[in-house]
């Protein structure tokens, strides 16, 4: 049995429509199910208006005291679920009730975890504007960039709207800070096969969001839990260590070459990139990303070396350009050395770290 857990925090003019979709489609679909809402003693009457629809919709509402977030919602929710599998959707019909559908037949067909996704082909966000969608990327590529392979590969693991079978959550102790339950789940839960089912976020017709400025900082706060207790902060410190051995590589050469051998600074500084990006490739290979699964050289090393040479060729751009323009404008050597490669760094960072990471997890 399916048993859809549906948080509310003031949802009681859309509530009714969500159920009777819910329902529709699950009966649709063949599936056996309950709902159990979990309201946040809305003022607006969320709570009567499941209520009233009992007869007709297997529906009940956990009533909680007062608004006390939305993974814990979910959790709470959990706990007084039946089924062998939660199905978790928001309540204001931004999550297409139909897509319970999909996300049913993917759990038969064997997946422990079905994710409805924004970012695989045929999902999207109909109208937002280009800053809550940069938002919203920047979210999750911060998530890809701080966690572990495991998450970072998953397409939308902000997604308020999944299926998990309960035996994936067997004794993993989830942590209902903010608002990502998902993120917990996917960092904690034993699932084998994950699967992520398309689907449109639709724009918010009645009420408002609950979404604000504590959320986001409670999110970056979840971030940071996460990478420290999965570990991920281990190889972020390696990985830290190993582009700081490459900057100082760089930085030495160009201006040993410069200064000392009389080189000219152009072939000085690519010969300089190069031998950190090496030195960088080799100790990522040897030290950072090497771990019980993956040994050192492991096959695939050419394959991923000329990867994380493309990957990086970006920021050894900038680097160039910014030590050149630096000279250009009459600085010294080794200061321009140290803005380029400060540039280059920062740019690899920003952008490059989940592709570096995912680089060694099998090339995805
Ligand atoms: N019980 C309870 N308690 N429910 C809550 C609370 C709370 O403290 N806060 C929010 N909710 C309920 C809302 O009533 C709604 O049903 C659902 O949780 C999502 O809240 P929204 O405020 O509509 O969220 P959103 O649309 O901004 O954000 C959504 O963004 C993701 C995609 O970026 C999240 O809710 C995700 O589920 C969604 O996938
Ligand atoms: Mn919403």
């Amino acid at each position: 049995m399916i048993s859809v857990i549906i948080p509310t925090y003031n949802e009681a003019a859309v509530i009714q429509e969500t159920l009777r979709r819910a329902a529709e489609t699950l009966r649709g679909a063949g599936e056996d199910f309950e709902i159990v809402v979990v309201d946040d003693a809305s003022a607006d009457g969320t709570a009567e208006r499941v209520e009233s629809l009992a007869g007709e919709i297997p529906a009940r509402v956990l009533r909680r005291p007062g608004r006390l977030g939305l993974a814990t919602a979910v959790l709470d929710g959990g706990a007084q679920a039946r089924g062998d599998v939660w199905a978790v959707m928001d309540a204001d019909l931004q999550h297409p009730p139909e897509t319970l559908a999909p996300l049913a037949r993917a759990i038969r067909e064997g997946a422990d975890l079905a994710i409805g996704s924004r970012y695989v082909k045929g999902g999207g966000t109909s109208d937002w504007t280009w800053l809550r969608k940069m938002i919203s990327r920047t979210a999750t590529h911060m998530a890809a960039t701080v966690l572990p392979l495991k998450l970072a590969s998953v397409g939308d693991p902000m997604s308020g709207l999944f299926m998990i079978r309960k035996s994936a959550l067997e004794d993993a102790r989830l942590n209902p800070l903010g608002y990502k339950i998902l993120l917990e789940i996917i960092a904690k839960a034993h699932y084998r096969k994950l699967v992520e089912v398309p689907y449109v976020f639709q724009e918010r017709e009645q009420g408002a969001s609950k979404l604000g400025a504590r959320q986001y900082v409670e999110y970056l706060r979840h971030l940071a839990r996460l990478a420290a207790g999965t570990g991920q902060l281990r190889s972020w410190i390696r990985y830290g260590l190993v582009a700081l051995a490459g900057a100082v590589i760089d930085i030495a050469l160009f201006v040993l070459l410069v200064k000392k051998a009389g080189w000219r600074p152009a072939p000085a500084l690519l010969l300089a990139i190069e031998a950190a990006l090496l030195n960088n490739f080799f100790w990522s290979e040897a030290f950072t990303f090497r771990s019980a699964e993956l040994s050192a050289f492991h096959p695939g090393m050419w394959a991923r070396l000329a990867r994380y040479e493309g990957i990086c060729i970006a920021g050894a751009a900038l680097n160039c350009l910014v030590t050149g323009l630096w000279l250009v404008l009459g600085g010294g050597i080794l200061a321009a050395a140290m803005a380029g490669v400060l540039a280059g760094g920062a740019l690899n960072l920003l952008l490059n770290v989940p592709v570096i990471w995912r680089t060694w997890s099998g090339g995805r």
